[in-house]
């Protein structure tokens, strides 16, 4: 569900769903600042015996000593198979309580309450729930559905611009990777975007999540065509490692569309009006689009499984064939990626 001005009332339009139920609502220390108590006020006035946990905000959280330390507090407390957890914040909460209420008693039904633009348009759509691992991020985890999402676009107004922006890279790909209309009233709306305007966001944030949600029903365990919501995040995740995670996910995607696009156009598959679509789209939403100076270059490459020494060496990409399609599994030889850098 997603409506403006529906976190006010959450629990409202469902009482059949709260009433008599053991809630647990997991949050972040920010976000529990911002609207844990709205939310408690909200479950109690609907007969629900609600408690709050909360894990301290940011990505560290997202790992198994707090999943543990969370599912201590949840079994002391009483959880049983009929309970219900809901996350609250951004994409850190959904996918860590997420990967908890996967695995707590083989499962208990969980409710999305995302309150981050990447949340709400990514993390908590599609059921992949997970926690990071000293090897790696979200190395860890299950595909486990939410049984609702309530998305309220208001919440958006608290939210620092920097992570505004983040879910703005996660939206343009979208449109970009899906869908040629939406990206046109990207295009035409940008300056609205950036005010926030909140009709314009529930649009955008309806019109993202039906999209990704399509993709996610036709490949639920993300061995085909969801790897089309990969685009940007082939350099993008090799930018985030390489800099040891110092350039922010949104940075990083917005950055690897339009290297990536670069990529496309110079293997004459994208043609070049496109490629300057997307920069132009990016830069009017204010995220960045040139590639930074890469301090390893080596990690960057390993990031992207390319081995210097070998020849004929290439990587696998999604690639922008025009606004709006993609292709997968496009073998990009590594002098491409060399050009970038
Ligand atoms: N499961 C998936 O499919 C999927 C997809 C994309 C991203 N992710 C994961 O999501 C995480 C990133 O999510 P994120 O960008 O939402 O980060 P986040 O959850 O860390 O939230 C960013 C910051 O915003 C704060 N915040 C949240 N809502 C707020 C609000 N309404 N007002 C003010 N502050 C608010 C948080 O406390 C935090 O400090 C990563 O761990 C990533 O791996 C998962
Ligand atoms: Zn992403």
């Amino acid at each position: 569900m997603i409506m403006p001005g529906l976190f006010g009332d959450l629990a409202a339009p469902r009482t059949h769903q709260w009433k008599g139920k053991d809630v647990f609502v997991i949050t972040d220390s920010h976000v529990r600042t911002l609207y844990g108590q709205q939310l408690m006020r909200s479950l109690a006035a609907q007969d629900a015996r609600a408690w709050m946990l909360h894990v301290p905000a940011g990505e560290h959280s997202k790992n198994a000593r707090v999943a543990f330390a969370l599912q201590t507090h949840l079994l002391e407390k009483g959880i049983r198979r009929d309970s219900i957890i809901v996350a609250l914040g951004g994409g850190v909460v959904g996918d860590l309580a997420g990967y908890v209420a996967a695995t707590i008693l083989r499962g208990v039904k969980y409710i999305q309450v995302p309150t981050t633009l990447v949340a709400q348009v990514d993390s908590s759509v599609g059921g992949k729930v997970g926690i990071d691992h000293p090897l790696g991020k979200n190395l860890i985890g299950a595909f486990y559905q939410p049984a609702a999402v309530y998305i309220d676009p208001e919440v958006l107004a608290t939210l620092p611009v920097e992570e505004f922006r983040n879910g703005l890279a996660e939206v343009v790909k979208i449109a970009v990777a899906l869908d040629a209309k939406l990206f046109d009233k990207i295009e035409s709306q940008a300056r609205r975007i950036t005010q926030q305007n909140v009709p314009l966001l529930t649009d955008l944030i309806v019109q993202a999540v039906r999209l990704k949600a399509d993709v996610v029903m036709a490949d639920a365990f993300d061995s085909g065509v969801r790897k089309m919501l990969n685009l940007g995040h082939t350099i993008g995740h090799a930018l985030e490692a390489a800099s040891n995670f110092k350039i922010k996910h949104g940075a990083a995607v917005a950055i690897g569309l339009a290297a990536e696009s670069g990529i496309a156009v110079r293997m004459s598959l994208l043609d070049r009006r496109d490629g300057d679509r997307l920069i132009k789209v990016l830069r009017a939403l204010r995220l960045p689009t040139k590639m930074p100076r890469i301090s390893s270059k080596a990690k960057f490459m390993s990031a992207l499984s390319i081995d210097k020494k070998s020849e004929g060496n290439s990587a696998k990409f999604v690639l922008l064939k025009a606004i709006g399609q993609t292709s997968i599994g496009v073998d990009v030889p590594a002098r491409f990626i060399e050009e970038l850098l």
